[in-house]
């Protein structure tokens, strides 16, 4: 089976910045460590990115005993730890649901939501986007003997179909493909609605490529691919409004791993990791 993960497209620049704290950050990358010269701390020691997640979404975030950063670990988890160590700032990490990120954002409640996020337009009106840096698409997980649902069409046949609340795969489900309200049942993680799937109790979950190919690995479900009804979706990181400061140094930090190869090994690494085969 093809994955898009190759497809990890090229972006540009940029970098960090809690909007706590105005870093002077006049040029240069390496933050001094033998210094405390400086009158603004923050030129020495940025101080604390606050990443906002949902860690429930493999292999981007996921929790696990010995996490990258306290028990959190995954491709993101990697993007955003190299981003605050670039800037000389502490990454901490506040898991909440999914759906609460892009207000938690936009209220400041945290620096950004680095978090498997779509780019979309409704979600533009209230935070800014990096430069996207991974592309995926939906996907449907079915039992492993299920011959029924070949397209995304077939979910139109009656089928019970489960998403996870706020995720793209709900609007996609619910609006482009018009699956009755009445056959989608919604859950807080995939994890969870991956499991009704198992019993019998739906018929198909539609949710991102990766994740979906995660879950249907550990549970023993297959993955239904149907990139003709499946737009492509580009994934960022999301700030407040108006902060190019942080935008800046988060794009610059992506732009770096992109050129490297690097969050294209992350995503080979975390994927095997988490049981995906390519
Ligand atoms: N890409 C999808 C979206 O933006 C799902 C992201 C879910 N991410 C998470 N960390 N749980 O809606």
């Amino acid at each position: 089976m093809k994955t898009n993960f190759k497809k990890i497209t090229a972006v540009l620049a940029a970098a960090v910045l809690s909007t706590a704290v105005l870093a002077s950050c006049g040029g240069s990358d390496a933050p001094a460590t033998d210094s405390n010269a400086s009158d603004t701390a923050a030129s020495t020691n940025g101080g604390e990115l606050v990443m906002g997640t949902n860690a429930a979404f493999q292999p981007f975030e996921y929790v696990t005993e010995n996490g990258l950063v306290d028990i959190y670990d995954g491709i993101d988890v990697a993007i955003a730890k190299k981003i605050a160590d670039e800037n000389g700032m502490t990454l901490k990490i506040e898991d909440m649901e999914f759906d609460g990120l892009i207000a938690a954002v936009s209220t400041g409640k945290i620096d950004m939501a680095v978090a498997g996020m779509t780019v979309t337009e409704e979600r533009q009106q209230n935070v800014d986007f990096s430069d996207t840096y991974f592309t995926a698409s939906q996907v449907m997980v079915v039992q492993a003997d299920n011959e029924d649902i070949k397209t995304a069409e077939d979910l139109k046949n009656n089928k019970l179909v489960g998403v996870v609340l706020g995720y793209t795969g709900d609007n996609i489900v619910t609006d482009t493909i018009g699956v009755d309200e009445a056959n989608i049942t919604r859950a807080n993680r995939g994890i969870d609605i991956v499991q009704d799937v198992k019993n019998g109790k739906l018929d198909a979950v539609v949710i991102d490529s990766a994740t979906g190919k995660a879950l249907a690995e550990a549970n023993g479900l297959k993955v239904v691919e149907d990139p003709e009804a499946f737009d492509s979706e580009e994934y960022a990181i999301a700030v407040q409004k108006g902060n190019t400061e942080l935008l800046d140094k988060i794009n610059k930090v992506l732009a770096e791993m992109k050129a490297s190869g690097e969050i294209e090994e992350l995503a080979v690494k975390y994927n095997s990791e988490v049981g995906i085969e390519e």
